[in-house]
């Protein structure tokens, strides 16, 4: 008995595909941001500025083993830097089935370049030198690699029938 946990960059669309999941499944959705955010009483943004990005990591790390070690099944939206951790990658692995949502990093710029609630998604050049760090991270982390380039509808196709292939009860 797995979670089912979406991992990527700020962007890829783990929020919108996990809660369309979630109802597809009839599970409960998590997501890791949100659920941190409600346990520390401040939103992410707040968080980084008061206390700093290592501050966050340790709260990310704590939500995650909770949410992850409970055997409540639930699909499972994390934070784009979640595989920064070794110790959240290893819990991920062991309680979830892992997806990878690989979206093209100009697409997400396009969206969400401005998104204030996004601490870390200021620069461009910056956010595309992150990508290009992270992407061992999330391949390594990942059971299977879900390309979403196309939107949502098909991005969601991929997903059921990755679900239906990977993921047992
Ligand atoms: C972060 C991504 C954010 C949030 C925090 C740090 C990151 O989550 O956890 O701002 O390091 O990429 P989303 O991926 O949901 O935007």
């Amino acid at each position: 008995m797995r979670h089912m946990a979406l991992v990527g960059l700020s962007g890829s669309g783990k929020t919108t595909l996990g809660g369309l999941l979630a109802e597809r499944l009839g599970l409960p959705f998590v997501d890791l941001d949100q659920e941190t955010e409600r346990r520390a009483g401040m939103t992410v943004r707040e968080i980084f500025e008061r206390h700093g990005e290592e501050f966050f990591r340790g709260l990310e790390s704590d939500t995650t083993r909770e949410v992850l070690e409970s055997p409540d099944l639930s699909v499972v939206a994390t934070g784009g830097g979640v595989v920064l951790r070794r110790g959240n990658v290893e819990v991920l692995r062991k309680n979830a089935l892992v997806v990878f949502l690989d979206r093209p990093v100009e697409h997400i710029l396009n969206d969400v370049l401005h998104d204030d609630s996004r601490p870390l998604l200021t620069e461009a050049e910056r956010f595309q030198e992150m990508a290009q760090e992270r992407r061992p991270l999330y391949l390594c982390a990942a059971d299977a690699t879900l390309s979403n380039d196309a939107g949502v509808n098909e991005a969601m196709e991929k997903l059921l029938n990755l679900v239906s292939t990977h993921w047992e009860l």
